[in-house]
């Protein structure tokens, strides 16, 4: 802990936790505390999001807690037992997957004599590895700070110093806590810059994006639900030249072919997170920037999950704050479609198998997958491209028969059902299948960059 020093501000703010620490992950189940999930269900959350970074699970369990301690949370009997298991089972890391204050953490580290953890610590080690855009990594950064400042302000008798008469410091008699806080609020400040500059610059991105002529496939989903797994089942070795590109420019993007169409840009998100603590929300919503400008969502459920139903709910509703207008269109936009990719079959039991199937069968914007056994995944590419194309129509078009650009793009992307010469053999006209959304990128290509 660096709770007696002062910050030293050029740390790596997010590398606190080791990887391939053993840990035990404690889940408090306070008495009338109002959670999304059930205790069960949340500890095991937390222990997917422990071994997402690399950590190494010893020993979980759910600890129900009738009075909070303001101390320490559990009570005196609770921290004896927690005590005792980090000997048995050679702890090095505790992780309280609940809300701790700067006291509760400190006394419980000096109880426990290792490392404590709360959740927000934890999510944020996770946003710090997954945050691939920039803005993401400002945001998370930003978190950090706040959640580092949050921990000053609310130990101040223990981190308060007297340090007179230093300049630089401020002005005689700043306590360290004082200078600390003050480095960290400039720092934020600084970071809002950055944030507010890396902003309009990735809306330009997105504008240019938009002209690019492939569409956007963004993959959301819960933490755990197999978003990654998918992501590398519909890339597999189709890995082509633009990745390059994109691959440098953000890593959870590829480019894929689906049965009609030559390209797609797929897109893999951050995972969802039950209870989110809310000054983690913005970083969070920074990361899933690329669903707002994507063409399809594809939602993958982990349907053995007994929670799948709230855990829809949740990410519908910040799709919907997100103001992507899932189902109903909203402030003038286009409702993006989602399919949804009910994965993780082969965990289910013969008859909800059976059960999923029908309900699958009766909904076209359902298709269930096994993103680990790779099956369901050619029914999901159909479902995509089908989506992708549904709205298309017949344009009649006529270019200068010199376009030589333009006319190899409406031949790559749309179904050209005829051609014609005119004038001479000066002008081509064309009859071609494009959906509403290639017009509009086709009608964005000047006639020079539309290779
Ligand atoms: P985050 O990155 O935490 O958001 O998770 P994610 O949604 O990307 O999930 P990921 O692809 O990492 O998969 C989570 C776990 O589920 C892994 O252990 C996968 O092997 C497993 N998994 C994914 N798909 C399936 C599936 O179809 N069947 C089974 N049995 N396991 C699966």
């Amino acid at each position: 802990m660096k709770r007696a020093e002062p910050l030293n501000l050029d740390d790596d703010l997010l590398g606190e936790v080791t990887s391939g620490a053993r840990a035990l992950v404690v889940c408090p189940d306070i008495r009338g505390a109002d959670y999304e999930l059930g205790a069960q269900e949340r500890l095991e959350e937390a222990c997917g999001l422990a071994l997402a970074i690399g950590i190494e699970i010893a020993h979980s369990y759910v600890l129900p807690v009738r009075d909070v301690r303001p101390n320490t949370l559990f009570g005196a009997g609770q921290v004896e037992r927690i005590g005792t298991e980090c000997e048995q089972h050679e702890i090095e890391l505790v992780i309280i997957d609940g809300a701790l204050s700067a006291i509760q953490q400190r006394n419980l580290e000096d109880a426990l004599k290792r490392k404590v953890i709360d959740r927000t610590g934890l999510i944020l080690e996770i946003f710090g590895e997954r945050a691939a855009t920039a803005e993401g990594r400002l945001q998370v950064e930003l978190a950090h700070l706040d959640y580092q400042s949050s921990r000053l302000v609310r130990s101040w008798t223990h981190l308060e110093r007297q340090r007179g008469g230093f300049g630089f410091l401020g002005g005689p008699g700043e306590t360290q806590i004082e200078a600390d806080r003050r480095m960290i609020r400039q720092r934020m400040a600084r970071l809002r810059r950055d944030i507010e500059q890396v902003r309009k610059t990735r809306s330009l991105h997105r504008d240019r994006r938009e002209r690019a002529p492939w569409p956007l496939v963004a993959i959301v989903g819960y933490t755990n639900a197999g978003k990654s797994t998918l992501f590398n089942r519909l890339t597999g070795s189709d890995v082509m030249a633009e990745d390059l590109l994109f691959a440098t420019l953000d890593p959870t993007m590829r480019a894929i072919e689906l049965p009609g169409m030559e390209k797609v840009i797929l897109s893999d998100t951050v995972g969802f997170i039950s209870d989110l603590p809310t000054q983690l929300v913005a970083a969070f919503r920074a990361t899933l920037e690329e669903v707002v400008a994507a063409d399809v969502i594809v939602h993958v459920r982990d349907m053995a999950n007994p929670a799948n139903a709230a855990q829809k709910q949740q990410v519908l509703d910040v799709l919907a704050d997100l103001g992507v207008g899932v189902g109903e269109g909203e402030d003038g936009h286009e409702p993006t479609p989602v399919v949804e990719a009910w994965n993780k079959r082969d965990l289910l039991d013969p008859e909800t198998r059976e059960e999923f199937g029908q309900a699958a069968a009766n909904d076209p914007n359902v298709v269930p997958i096994s993103a680990a056994r790779g099956e369901g995944i050619d029914d999901l590419r159909t479902r995509i491209d089908a989506i992708l194309t549904a709205d298309a129509r017949c344009y009649e078009l006529a270019l200068p028969a010199t376009d030589g650009k333009r006319l190899a793009w409406l031949h790559q992307h749309g179904h050209v059902l005829s051609q014609s010469d005119e004038e001479g053999g000066l002008v081509a006209r064309l009859s071609v299948r494009l959906t509403p959304r290639e017009y509009g990128r086709f009608r964005s290509l000047s006639a020079t960059d539309a290779a």
